[in-house]
């Protein structure tokens, strides 16, 4: 079964076309990173402009490089939200289009859910559950207990930002650009991640809740009070911040998994995902258990490849009252 994805909900205008869930065709996504980085952050207007005037050429490049025609597309995946109105109207209304004109099926899927299905991206093996999920980046931050497919707990979630909004936001803070994950994780390669003390909110005892409004504060006054600007500040900053984003993550993933101990797997998703140090952290606390990121660094960041995964899973799924939705409280979907 091949199902066509797209994907507008934030920045990346995308389409993917997916093989039994599994098998990436195409994966096509016009990035408006260089734009965004000009302002330091996604501005909504700007972003929704953007996805109209790509939308159409995406859709056509992705069909002419799976060399599909549309006879041979089975259905359509479309993200419904959490993410930014005046972006996923673009993309839902595009879908609604070809979906009437094709007449073909379209399945919406929660944007976290499509991140959860990353991990089966490109995975020849069964995946075996229960799996224990923390999906992260710049619009969510989860621990989900997905018990089989349509079957979630969302056991944690953050409080205020999500882990990949924290690293956007101090990469602003000194001065280091757009977007803040990638470039503080560089950086901070030079720095000492025990150069400064800084907080790890753990919560209440056993939460497995997240809050990183209080690190970034901690940052924003230790920048004030250094009053420093050099490279070497920069990184061991970086290094610090990261250092301590990583442990909470790693530190309440582990907690989970102990709580829960029919876990047959641990899987990292969302754009923080492709952190390098979180997962050299994960990896070191979860040798005796299956742990899985996804494939490829453009399965962590948005993308359309997820979203045609987990439609493929969805698909007929409704019918039978097992639910498409991660039921996070987080968010208006
Ligand atoms: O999943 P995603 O593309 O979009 C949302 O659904 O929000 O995640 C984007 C977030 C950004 O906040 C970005 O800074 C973060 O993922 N990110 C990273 C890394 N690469 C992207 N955070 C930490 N380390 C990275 N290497
Ligand atoms: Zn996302």
């Amino acid at each position: 079964m091949n199902v066509l994805g797209i994907e507008t909900s934030c920045d990346e205008t995308a389409c993917s076309i997916v093989s039994d869930g599994r098998k990436v065709l195409t994966n096509t996504i016009a990035s408006q990173i260089d734009i965004h980085a000009k302002t330091g952050g996604v501005v909504p207007e700007v972003a929704a402009r953007e996805h109209v005037v790509h939308m159409i050429p995406v859709l056509d490049e992705c069909l002419s490089e799976s060399g599909l025609g549309w006879d041979e597309i089975d259905a359509l995946a479309i993200t419904r939200g959490p993410g930014l109105v005046s972006s996923l109207i673009i993309g839902t209304e595009t879908a609604n289009v070809i979906s009437y004109l094709k007449k073909k099926p379209l399945i919406p899927v929660q944007h976290i859910l499509g991140h959860i299905y990353s991990n089966w991206l490109e995975v020849e093996e069964e995946i075996e559950f229960p799996v224990l999920i923390l999906t992260v980046s710049g619009g969510h931050n989860e621990l989900v207990l997905m018990r089989g497919h349509g079957d979630f707990e969302v056991l944690g979630e953050t409080r205020d930002d999500a882990a990949g909004e924290a690293f956007d936001k101090v990469a602003r803070l000194l001065g280091l650009g757009y977007p803040g994950g990638p470039v503080i994780s560089r950086v901070a390669e030079n720095g000492s991640a025990s150069a400064y003390k800084l907080p790890r909110a753990w919560l209440d005892k056993g939460s497995l809740d997240f809050s990183f409004s209080g690190l970034k504060t901690a940052v924003l006054d230790l920048v004030k009070k250094e009053g420093r600007s050099d490279d070497q500040f920069k990184a061991d900053v970086a290094a610090s911040f990261q250092e301590a984003v990583v442990e909470v993550l790693a530190g309440k993933l582990k907690r989970a998994v102990d709580a829960n101990p029919e876990v047959k797997e641990v899987h990292l998703a969302g754009g923080v995902s492709a952190n390098l140090r979180l997962r050299e952290v994960c990896g070191e606390k979860f040798e005796n258990i299956k742990f899985r990121f996804p494939k490829k660094i453009s399965y962590c960041t948005d993308n359309a490849a997820m979203i045609a995964c987990a439609g493929y899973h969805l698909y007929d799924k409704e019918k039978h009252g097992v639910s498409n939705v991660v039921p996070t409280t987080s968010f208006a979907l």
